[in-house]
């Protein structure tokens, strides 16, 4: 059958009856410069906006600068407002002081008019303060969104060395607390040095008004700094480890709760309750260490301020008696007493945040860093319309880039017709699944090429190879949805007709229609709820709905009974000559459907030809056939 897969779509094939959107996007004209997307689905996120600087010579702060600056129509005009709104808190005492000294005191004025300018800046400052919060807020959950949503895009194009090396507990912490922690410094530590301009206004103002009523007031000044210093120093380390032992307490829930079928099946359950309280204890006693080490500082820390005010009114008191300074002036002392004190005492928490952010954005930024290992060339074209060959050309790979690395394929040398069934044989771990994954360009080889008709897999845009190669595995990672959208996951406007056809094709319809709600069925958690043959047919499905034109089944129906895999085995085989298929298997009966046998030893082929002439003229396929045999354990 002729096909045609558009750049830019995907064939309009009117078997599986694409859907409308797939085949309006089919029609659309093709040019260079947009990606090709197999699966086509209407973006509706808004994309980041901004990006971390690239050199990576430049400090943290520098590196986030631009994610920032994406928001500055709102975050400069805040920084504006909170300036204005902490400028009319040094005001106010100011006003209140001529308010007591000239209509109280001196009776030159009418109180009324300090009434209402009270009044003014007060109300004044609250609607200043609530706009300013909000565009503070909003500042500080877009920067949050830019980053998670820049931090996902980049791991959606992270190749599949990234994900074999790092935890995905690591990975998901990373998107979490590092995000926020770098993302709180970023939008208030503008806002608290904003207290060091509040700071140096009223201090000034103080200084014209008497200087040794100012140097008494700010007497207590390098305690409370002190003081909050030293509860940092303390607090930042009992912090860390309360964040790790609630990690820890998190990955045994995690574990208990994914790991059930295994902790069950061994009567394990005290076991994991044990280390269960063991990690809460240890939890508990780093929480009780911090709010204890809080409880000792804290009434020195908020008593400070008015030993302060104390020093004031006695010092002020008796300025006042002697009459050197005015009643108003030794109110509105008592009243920046207070107000000096906060950047003092934010000071230190600026510290503690610009601390933790540096290393939250250190995290972030070894993510962001790692380029993708397998990443399109910037002139790499769709592959379009393929017939199906393929040709592995003394290819050479090895996993990982350690010096221990061992050659997992070396020099494997396999050519493969359009239309042409071969079935892989090897002892288990030869590097069959290895073969597969370097066809889809998983990973790169290390030396040798891949071919799909005569371009190498490396030209062309992964996207583009991979809509044209559909892979099965053992383990089918089914999602949390129905069976419908399971099946249709790579075409998710395909009717319901195409996907009870490709149900049938695979066997899945048969017991899928048994099934209370059908194909509406929503599955558990990684298909759970389903038995391992069952998940594998519904993963043939899916692949199946997606008519690739290579088919590759790695171990794919190894669960599914011999009766059912016999019938797979029988719809596939009358659409054979659609695809070049890879058949990866360890029963004999699969192998035998294959026209051609390829048996693989020491990371390269040993042996091709068809079963009968192998089983006739090559020992070692026999051999390995044996140990099949022996329990499929191969
Ligand atoms: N992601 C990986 N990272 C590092 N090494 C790997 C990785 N995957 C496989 N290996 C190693 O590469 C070798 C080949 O693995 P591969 O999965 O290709 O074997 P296989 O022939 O498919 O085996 P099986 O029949 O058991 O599925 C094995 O020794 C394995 O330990
Ligand atoms: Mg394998």
């Amino acid at each position: 059958m002729p096909r045609s897969l558009e750049p830019m779509g995907v064939a309009a094939d009117g078997r599986l009856g694409e859907s409308k959107s797939t085949s309006a996007s089919a029609n659309r004209e093709w040019s260079t410069g947009t990606r090709f997307e197999p699966v086509d689905v209407e973006r509706r996120f808004e994309p980041p906006r901004g990006k971390i600087h690239p050199d990576r010579t430049l400090g943290w702060i520098r590196r986030m600068l631009p994610i920032v600056a994406a928001h500055k129509w709102v975050f400069v005009p805040t920084l504006v407002l909170a300036l204005i709104a902490n400028l009319l808190q040094v005001l106010l005492p100011a006003v209140i002081r001529s308010g007591i000294d000239q209509a109280l005191t001196d009776r030159t004025a009418s109180l009324n008019r300090f009434v209402v300018m009270v009044l003014v800046i007060g109300v004044l400052r609250s609607l200043l303060t609530l706009v300013y919060r909000y565009g503070l807020y909003k500042t500080a959950f877009q920067i949050d969104s830019d980053l998670r949503n820049r931090l996902y895009e980049h791991l959606s194009e992270l190749s599949f060395d990234f994900y074999d090396r790092m935890q995905s507990g690591q990975v998901i912490s990373r998107a979490n607390s590092d995000i926020r922690s770098v993302q709180m410094f970023l939008t208030f530590a503008p806002l608290i040095s904003m207290t060091v301009v509040m700071f140096s206004v009223a201090f000034t103002f103080m200084l014209t008004i008497h200087v040794p009523l100012t140097l008494v007031a700010i007497l207590p000044l390098p305690g409370v700094y002190w003081l909050g210093v030293r509860l940092r120093n303390e607090l930042f380390p009992l912090s860390w480890i309360v964040q790790g032992r609630l990690a820890d307490v998190a990955t045994t829930v995690d574990e208990n709760i994914n790991g059930v079928r295994v902790v069950r099946s061994f009567a394990a359950e005290r076991q994991q309750i044990n280390q269960l309280a063991k990690a809460a204890t240890s939890l508990r006693w780093a929480s009780v260490r911090t709010v204890d080490t809080r409880a000792r500082h804290n009434p020195l820390i908020e008593n400070l301020p008015r030993l302060g005010t104390l020093l004031v009114l006695v010092y002020g008191g008796w300025l006042v008696i002697d009459e050197q300074v005015t009643e108003g002036t030794l109110f509105a002392f008592t009243a920046y007493v207070t107000l000096l004190q906060a950047p003092f005492r934010t000071l230190g928490m600026v510290l503690m945040l610009g601390q933790r952010a540096k290393a939250s954005a250190e995290r972030i930024f070894e993510i962001l860093d790692t380029e993708p290992s397998v990443a399109d060339r910037p002139d790499a074209a769709d592959l379009a319309d393929i017939d199906g060959a393929i040709e592995f050309d003394d290819v050479v790979f090895a996993y990982g880039n350690g010096s221990d690395r061992a050659d997992v394929l070396d020099r494997f040398s396999l050519r493969i017709e359009p239309g042409e069934s071969v079935a892989l044989v090897g002892r288990t771990g030869c590097g069959k699944s290895t073969v597969v994954r370097l066809l889809a360009r998983f990973y790169d080889v290390d030396q040798g090429a891949i071919r799909v008709d005569g371009h190498d897999v490396r030209d062309v845009t992964a996207a583009s190879l991979r809509a044209h190669i559909g892979m099965v595995t053992d383990e089918p990672f089914l999602f949390s949805t129905s069976l419908a959208d399971n099946i249709a996951y790579a075409r998710p406007g395909a009717e319901r007709g195409a996907v009870v056809a490709a149900a049938v094709e695979a066997q899945a319809d048969e017991f899928i229609a048994q099934l209370p709600d059908g194909y509406d069925t929503v599955v558990g958690e990684r298909g759970y709820t389903l038995s391992g043959g069952q998940r594998q047919r519904v993963a043939i499905a899916r692949t199946l709905l997606t008519d690739p034109r290579i088919l590759v089944l790695d171990d794919a129906t190894s669960a599914i009974d011999v009766h059912v895999e016999e019938r797979i085995h029988a719809a596939l085989t009358e659409r054979a000559a659609q695809w070049t298929m890879i058949v990866i298997a360890h029963r004999l009966s699969t192998i035998a459907l294959a026209d051609r046998v390829v048996l693989m030893e020491d990371g390269r082929v040993a042996a091709t030809g068809t079963h009968r002439e192998l089983m006739a003229n090559e020992p070692r396929y026999a051999e390995v056939l044996a140990h099949l045999d022996d329990g499929g354990a191969a």
